[in-house]
């Protein structure tokens, strides 16, 4: 059993040699860190989602290391201060800060010091100068109370031993009436004891992941209220990357045994401030409890009224 700070280093170790390697490495395993040897046929990205036609897309940052497109739903307005937490190259910094435009602020926060070199590099000669990038752990953000009017984040959380350190640390750095989209891997049903142990999965977003339902209580225990999913999806490991961990009956009975390794993305919001209630604070009708049990494919945007 590993200590918090032993998976954190495991973690930085991992994302330091994915930081200098091409994203097509990446986009064939678990969040970029599966076994290389193991990469899935084709090339085909088993988490990350399509980035290239969002507004403010840069290509060198994307490192198809996502498992959803958390900005693609955060309702970022012109003047807001945005933070993305686990920001690694900035991808969804420069989609926010584009969003933003001149008069808001983008920080990532990271805590692979490859990571946030990679970023700024990225930032620099492109000119930007309304995105920074903070090295730090996002139990503990460098950052003061209430800046933020939303939080963004793309496949981090489930890579953090203590989630509930973090979704208070969000509702610490929110402003009241600020909301967060994130986007993460949770589970349904218990994986395989192999594979919940192995470093590898940990690394590659899988086995830190915990049951969607609990994730869902921890942000409701920490105080944030208008929860919706705006997005789920199944994900779906190859034999190939399995095999690395399972026998053969092993994985056919981890197929049949219904437990689901999702992406989901969630929208909440901080009570309070001058948003709450207003029209440019929409809130979505879909509250907590009906979300826990829903399996099926669903796509919501808050303020859509499609659920
Ligand atoms: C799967 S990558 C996602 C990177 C980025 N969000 C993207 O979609 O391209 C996870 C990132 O989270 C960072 N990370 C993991 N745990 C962290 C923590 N506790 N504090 C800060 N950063 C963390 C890693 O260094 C890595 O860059």
């Amino acid at each position: 059993m590993q200590t918090d700070e032993q998976l954190k280093a495991i973690v930085r170790e991992k994302y330091t040699a994915i930081a200098g390697q091409p994203a097509e490495q990446n986009a064939a395993s678990c969040c970029g860190s599966g076994p290389v040897s193991c990469c899935s046929p084709a090339d085909v990205p088993i988490m990350a989602d399509d980035y290239t036609q969002l507004d403010g897309y840069v290509a060198d940052a994307d490192l198809a290391l996502g498992c959803g497109l958390p900005t693609k739903f955060a309702l970022i307005k012109e003047g807001d201060t945005v933070i993305d937490l686990g920001s690694g190259a900035g991808n969804d910094c420069f989609v926010a800060r584009h969003e933003t435009g001149p008069t808001g602020k983008v920080i990532g926060i990271d805590f692979t010091e490859a990571m946030i070199q990679r970023a700024r590099t990225n930032a620099e000669v492109r000119g930007f100068n309304n995105v920074e990038f903070r090295q730090g752990d996002i139990e503990q953000m460098p950052v003061s109370d209430n800046v933020a009017d939303v939080i963004v984040s793309n496949c981090v959380l489930n890579l953090v031993p203590n989630k509930k350190n973090v979704f208070a640390e969000i509702f610490r750095v929110l402003k009241p009436g600020g909301h967060f989209s994130i986007s993460d891997i949770v589970l349904l049903g218990d994986l395989p004891a192999n594979l919940q142990q192995a470093a590898e999965m940990y690394a590659g977003c899988v086995s830190g992941a915990i049951q969607r339902a609990d994730y869902l209580r921890l942000i409701d225990e920490a105080g944030f209220t208008a929860v919706s999913l705006q997005k789920e999806k199944a994900i779906d490991l190859p034999d190939d990357i399995l095999q690395h961990y399972l026998s053969a009956d092993e994985i056919a009975a981890f197929r049949d045994s219904g437990t689901g390794i999702q992406s989901i993305t969630v929208y909440a919001e901080k009570p309070g401030g001058p948003q709450s209630g207003a029209a440019q604070s929409p809130k979505p009708k879909r509250q907590l409890e009906s979300l826990a049990g829903t399996s099926a494919e669903n796509c919501c945007t808050p303020g859509s009224g499609c659920c």
